[in-house]
């Protein structure tokens, strides 16, 4: 699956961020962590053995702290988490208050240039002045031998950019529902961001973490200018989410300020929705070019699932005077919720075969429902949840048509996901099988007056479990 993702990627060597082979290489040494496969119809669980990095551990001139190393007496370097243009990420460990965290530091060869140091500071500080769920919180700035440093919150996980180039890969697109499930997150993010009169200037899928549980938040204001900073605005940005007036370097008034990011959103939307930028080129003056002359492509042109409202406003996003724009992300996603919304009351059109979610907390029992299910049913897409909080959120997401859930899981049990899945109206009507390797008569009655009828015991013989999904997706 790995080498499959990792193909080739001169988009991205084009934007400056490198291949999609490093983002890879981040996420897999996020243990623990779930990788979404690319329509989000199943996870894979990635882990390795603690302390063992894919990303080489010894130390290398060129890296300003060195793995090992420990910060301000509590902040101890483990690996590498990710590479950009201006710094390095690193996991490390709060020896004090025992959590993971993520620093970044600026490369080397920045360290001494005053206005790169002055830029990496008033990045930390545009992340200190913004406290949202869904943007990535800083807990401090410090210094390792002459290289400046700041902590983070570790998000584990993977980008939304890894999701599109996995779909891609793949030949796969993204459930318009998933695409909004992120951007619903981001939008409010960004809401909390330009709250503080920060206009990020860096929005992509790249720097959009997902993390547990599905959530969404925005990272790296590398680029952000403030009110203060805006007098030294440049061209700075990633070629492909610019905003025609940033290309032009026009003056803009104080209320289209945050502008430039709901084009990048229109872009990175559109992205998600066709695993494709709308203005690409082989240089970078092509890419500027595009985006001053060139109108998108219709999204209809690569997928025919849309409904024509979601295009509208994508596209809206994308006018290229920045007063034509939705003034705010909240009007955007509004507006791409109430278009998808009002094209609910025809079918919406679902691609590929048919879905199965497996809630369990147990590692085996998900392995051994995806084989065989994948065995028995090659159409079928797995997906799974780990816990039953993310059970509930994915059966929201990804409308299963067949969705197992175990009885005895931490935090969210069975009995209480089976209570929230018929407590909601979207859900409410999920056929479901609940999996248990102690089911008492009490839990049996229970769930039966939940409207469940179907029960396998664990351990689960493998014929059993193929004739339930058979009859389950008959009934589809
Ligand atoms: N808080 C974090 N938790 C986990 N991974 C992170 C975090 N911050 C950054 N990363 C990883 O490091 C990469 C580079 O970070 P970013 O801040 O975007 O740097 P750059 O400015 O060089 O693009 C991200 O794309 C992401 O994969
Ligand atoms: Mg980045």
């Amino acid at each position: 699956m790995i080498s499959r993702a990792c193909g080739d990627s001169n988009k991205h060597n084009r934007c400056g961020k490198g291949p999609i082979f490093a983002q890879i290489r981040q996420a897999i040494p996020l243990a623990k962590s779930l990788l979404f496969c690319p329509d989000m119809c199943y996870l894979i669980i990635v882990s390795r053995p603690k302390g063992q990095d894919s990303i080489s551990a010894t130390k290398n001139h060129l890296e300003p702290i060195p793995l090992g190393a420990c910060l301000d007496g509590k902040y101890h370097v483990q690996s590498l988490l990710g590479r950009g243009s201006m710094g390095l990420v690193y996991l490390a460990t709060d020896a004090s208050l025992q959590r993971e965290v993520a620093i970044k530091v600026l490369l080397p060869r920045y360290a001494a240039d005053e206005r790169v140091a002055k830029r990496f500071r008033l990045e930390a500080v545009s992340m200190a002045a913004v406290r949202a769920e869904n943007v990535v919180q800083i807990f401090a700035f410090g210094d390792y031998e002459g290289h400046p440093y700041f902590v983070m919150e570790y998000v584990p996980g993977y980008t939304v950019g890894n999701l599109i180039e996995n779909a891609n890969n793949h030949g796969e697109q993204l459930y318009l529902d998933v695409v909004i499930g992120i951007l619903k997150q981001v939008c409010r993010g960004l809401e909390a961001v330009h709250a503080r009169g920060i206009v990020h200037r860096d929005i992509k899928p790249a720097n959009m973490l997902i993390g547990p549980r599905f959530r969404v938040a925005i990272t790296d204001f590398g680029l952000v200018e403030t009110i203060r900073s805006s007098a030294e605005r440049d061209l700075a940005g990633t070629p492909l989410y610019l905003a025609p007036e940033i290309i032009r370097r026009q003056e803009i008034s104080a209320e289209l300020r945050f502008s430039s990011d709901i084009y990048a959103l229109g872009i990175s939307s559109y992205e998600m929705l066709t695993g494709q930028v709308p203005f690409d080129g082989e240089s970078i003056k092509e890419i500027l070019r595009r985006h001053l002359k060139e109108d998108p492509k219709p999204l209809s042109d690569f997928r025919s699932d849309l409904p024509p409202g979601v295009q509208d406003v994508v596209l809206h996003a994308l006018s290229k005077e920045p007063g034509d724009r939705p003034r705010l992300g909240m009007d955007f996603i509004d507006a791409l919720v109430a278009a998808r919304d009002a094209a609910s009351g025809a079918p919406y059109q679902r691609l590929g075969g048919p879905r199965v979610l497996i809630v369990d907390d147990d590692p085996e029992t998900r392995t051994i429902f995806r084989t065989a299910i994948k065995v028995g049913f090659p159409d079928t897409s797995v997906v799974e949840a780990t816990d039953g909080v993310q059970g509930l959120d994915l059966a929201k997401t990804t409308k299963p048509d067949l969705m197992f859930v175990d009885l005895n899981m931490p935090g969210m049990n069975g009995l209480e996901l089976v209570a929230s899945l018929r407590a909601d109206e979207s859900t409410h009507e999920m056929e479901l099988v609940v999996v248990s390797s102690n089911l008492d008569t009490e839990a049996c009655r229970l769930l039966g007056s939940l409207g469940v009828t179907t029960f396998l015991a664990k351990p689960v013989e493998l014929s059993q479990l193929v004739d339930v999904v058979r009859s389950a997706l008959k009934r589809r």
